[in-house]
């Protein structure tokens, strides 16, 4: 009876322990399907190093990394949206530009610009009544708000505007500046050159980014040798890739007259605040092109700024 007890019990507990483990084998499964959620894990794991490998192209903000940024933002959705999508890509690509100019070595000395003062000045009639130029330069430093309010009006943002992203209901926000430019390429970059160094203004966030240490103004102005006291020159050049969306019959004569305008803003400004300042087509555009590193951007201009005395 034991024996057939034990065998009894011994069945119901195999039975049990049977039943119990193909109740867990079926759930298994549901545990085989939760590993198919692992990707999701690993999705997030592979959306980790993609998104670190994003800060980490931020940081450097060299070659490698921006065809990065511009490869998924060219493909698919994009290409079905709007006009004003195109604009948000084009201004994403023309930063991406700015940015990919080049910086070298450590140690650089800094070009701090403070928040710009946007109200004030004389009044714009006498303004245009002041406006000339003027072929004599103090060697006095500017001050540094004149230098920040000065790379302002040249070319800094004057207003954000949202722009509708089309289908995706995103909008996008474009910083524009105080100079009109053709199809709102911006594509003029202002190159600052002063005792120090060599710095790149950069409107969106009203920076200068240092490019090299060093005094290269003289060098730079060549013959116009006038302006050598001036203790700060400004060379605009047409930059080559946020200009690819023109024709290259029009690329010219757009940069030309944008950095026209960018001009007249130095030119309006020094009258407000009775700084000299003159453009100048007559500078080394070779010693530009050397100094400023360019491969195919061009340096169109020369201006030029400082106390008349
Ligand atoms: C496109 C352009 C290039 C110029 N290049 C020079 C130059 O190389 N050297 C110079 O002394 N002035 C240059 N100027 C300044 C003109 O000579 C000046 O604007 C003109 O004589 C009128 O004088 P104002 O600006 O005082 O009215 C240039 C002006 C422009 C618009």
């Amino acid at each position: 009876m034991r024996i057939k007890g034990l065998t009894f019990g011994t069945l119901f507990l195999f039975l049990v322990v049977n039943s119990f483990s193909q109740a867990q084998q079926p759930q298994k499964p549901t545990t085989t399907g939760t590993q198919p959620q692992k990707p999701t894990t690993t999705s997030t794991q592979t959306q980790k190093p993609a998104t670190t490998t994003s800060t980490q192209t931020q940081k450097p903000a060299t070659t490698t990394s921006t065809p990065q940024r511009v490869t998924p933002a060219a493909a698919g959705t994009q290409t079905q949206r709007t006009v004003p999508a195109a604009a948000a890509a084009a201004e994403a690509e023309a930063r991406r530009a700015t940015d990919d100019a080049t910086v070298d070595g450590a140690d650089l000395h800094e070009l701090h610009l403070m928040p710009p003062e946007r109200g004030g000045g004389r009044p714009f009639m006498e303004v245009l009544n002041e406006r000339r130029s003027t072929r004599e330069f103090s060697h006095r430093e500017l001050e540094p708000h004149i230098m920040s309010n000065l790379l302002w009006a040249a070319n800094g943002v004057n207003r954000r505007e949202d722009i509708a992203d089309g289908e995706a209901g995103n909008t996008t926000t474009l910083g524009k500046r105080t100079a009109p430019s053709a199809r709102d390429a911006k594509e003029i970059d202002i190159y600052i050159l002063t005792e120090k160094g060599v710095y790149l203004y950069l409107p969106d966030n009203h920076t200068a980014k240092n490019i090299k240490n060093g005094d290269f103004r003289r060098e730079v102005l060549g013959k116009s040798t006038f302006a050598y006291e001036a203790p700060l020159v400004l060379v605009y050049v047409a930059n080559a890739k946020k200009m690819e969306k023109f024709d290259m019959a029009t690329r010219d004569i757009y940069a030309a007259v944008d950095c026209g305008f960018i001009s007249q803003n130095v030119y309006l400004y020094c009258a407000s605040e009775q700084l000299a300042t003159v453009v100048l087509g007559n500078f080394s555009k070779e010693a530009a092109t050397k100094v400023l590193g360019l491969k195919n951007d061009k340096a169109l201009f020369a201006q030029p700024v400082g106390h008349r005395d």
